[in-house]
């Protein structure tokens, strides 16, 4: 059986990998918030004030950091004082984006906030630029986050709130590039001034402001965003404005008309889809460097907030609404993002997976019937939660198994590693879809631990969980065993691990 050995010195905390970058995003598309989250008071599915509490309690286990809402695309023609007060009172809309439904507004302001405090995430509220008006954007701050006495906090307390909720996440507009208003960069720049400057800071509720950042590798977008608020070498604080822009990446294996099928595929595309998801490595690597030039200090953020695979959509299901199948190669995708996550934690400060019920690369899906499953991706989330808030460990992979992909050539074992508490966590991907690995892992810096691992495979990569085979793929424990100088697992193909140590 091959062999590879991962190095890792535990004496050498480096830096903090943020919970954020575990992160979620729940936009009002397809079956994600209506019929995913909320189902209504009047729902035969126990609920709480309309929350599914089948899904809350699932992902509870996840320790869900932050929350990102309305959208995405939806967020740049949503108006908030259309979702609050009596339900009977608020007005429809279209939800022209995703699938030309109509939207009753029945999950809104009020609603999202309840469904953060039942999940304990921190809210993140993407306002509209594309359509809305930097008034509209600064009274929902103010309806929010003020206390006291102010025209909106009237209204909220009409609506029955009397306290300001704490509401640190904003952001700017959704990519403003194309269906946020089909900006061009430096337009948008100074949009994303304007607007910064009349998001207000209310009581002790400071904001951490999100430009709506660029697609993939547009470098140039994210320079005009930087040159917004710095300059090259000019010693100008380039936090005052905005503190952090955003990124979207999205794993397609296929072409955007063709994108494949999430659970038919051979192996070809499977290899395809860990060279596109490896790629995410060269999208940050290159963000950061411009960001460094600008901002050696490191003062603005960048934020991963959209990730994840997108296939076709489930045979028989609306176009418009993004439901897909979530394999064993989904979970993969996921644990690979997270150790390059991990690498990039000093300057990649929030990520937000898309989208966490029934949308795209979700952890759950749900049906009508109350019927609920857990993804693999959601194993990987779950089992990788250890990493939240510790501090990243130096990981060097020695004898590194690749393959090549149409002309990359891509590693074939992921790995990353982080210390908190005196506990340490170390995951592992075997991407070989048909190769098991031994992997010796080289423990330095530490003589003495207890461990214990666990394991998420499948017979194949295209293995699903479904209401007939729920836990088709679902972490098993590890055999982990002694080596002179660490550890040794042993890897079956296509298959995600951690390793737990008690220092
Ligand atoms: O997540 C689905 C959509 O993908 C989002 O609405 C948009 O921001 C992106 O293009």
């Amino acid at each position: 059986m091959p062999e590879a050995r991962v190095v890792i010195d535990l004496d050498v905390p480096g830096p903090t990998i943020s919970r954020h970058l575990y992160g979620h995003f729940a936009e009002h598309l397809g079956r994600c918030i209506y019929g995913g989250f909320y189902v209504g008071e009047d729902s035969g599915i126990p609920n709480e004030r309309g929350i599914r509490l089948d899904v809350v309690e699932a992902l509870r286990a996840l320790n869900i950091p932050n929350l990102r809402w309305p959208g995405g695309c939806f967020a740049d023609e949503y108006h908030w004082k259309d979702g609050i007060g009596p339900k009977a009172d608020r007005p429809s809309m279209v939800n022209t984006h995703w699938g030309n439904v109509e939207e009753n507004n029945h999950f809104g302001t009020h609603e999202f906030m309840a469904l953060c405090e039942l999940l304990g995430a921190a809210p993140y509220v993407n306002g509209n630029v594309g359509s809305g008006t930097v008034r509209e954007m600064s009274e929902w701050v103010e309806y929010l986050t003020r206390d006291g006495d102010s025209p909106m906090v009237r209204l909220r307390k009409a609506n029955g709130r009397d306290e300001p909720w704490q509401v640190p996440f904003w952001g700017i507009g959704n990519e403003a590039w194309g269906c946020g208003g089909n900006q061009r960069a430096e337009a948008y720049a100074d949009l994303a001034r304007q607007y910064a400057t009349f998001l207000k800071d209310h009581g002790d509720n400071k904001l951490y402001r999100i430009a709506a950042g660029a697609s993939n590798d547009d470098l140039a977008w994210t320079e005009a965003l930087l040159k917004a608020v710095s300059c090259l070498g000019c010693g100008r604080d380039p936090k005052n404005i905005f503190q952090a822009i955003s990124v979207h990446y999205y794993t397609i294996a296929g072409t955007w008309e063709n994108k494949g099928s999430a659970t038919e595929f051979g192996i070809d595309d499977y290899y395809r889809t860990m060279a596109k998801a490896q790629d995410i490595e060269r999208i940050i690597r290159a963000h950061s460097a411009l960001m460094d030039a600008y901002d050696p200090e490191r003062k603005i953020g960048l934020v991963l907030d959209e990730w994840g695979t997108w296939w076709d959509v489930e045979p028989g299901t609306n176009p418009g609404f993004l439901y897909q199948q979530n394999a064993m190669r989904d979970a993969l995708v996921a644990s690979l993002h997270f150790d390059v996550f991990h690498r990039h934690a000093e300057r990649l400060v929030m990520a937000n997976i898309a989208q966490t019920v029934n949308v795209l690369q979700a952890m759950l899906l749900t049906s009508e019937d109350g019927g609920l499953v857990r993804t693999p991706t959601y194993h990987v989330f779950e089992m990788n939660k250890g990493h939240q808030d510790a501090a990243a460990l130096p990981v060097h992979v020695l004898d590194m198994p690749s393959c090549s992909v149409d002309d990359t050539e891509i590693s074939l074992l992921s790995a990353s590693a982080s210390v908190k508490d005196g506990r340490a966590l170390v995951s592992l991907s075997n991407l070989d879809a048909e190769t098991a690995l031994d992997v010796v892992l080289d423990l330095r810096g530490e003589s003495s631990w207890e461990s214990s691992g666990r394991l998420l495979t499948a017979s194949k990569p295209q293995a699903y969980n479904s209401a007939a085979a729920p836990d088709a793929v679902a972490p098993v424990p590890l055999t982990v065993e002694p080596e002179p100088r660490g550890l040794r697992v042993s890897l079956p193909p296509h298959s995600f691990a951690t390793v737990s140590l008690v220092l």
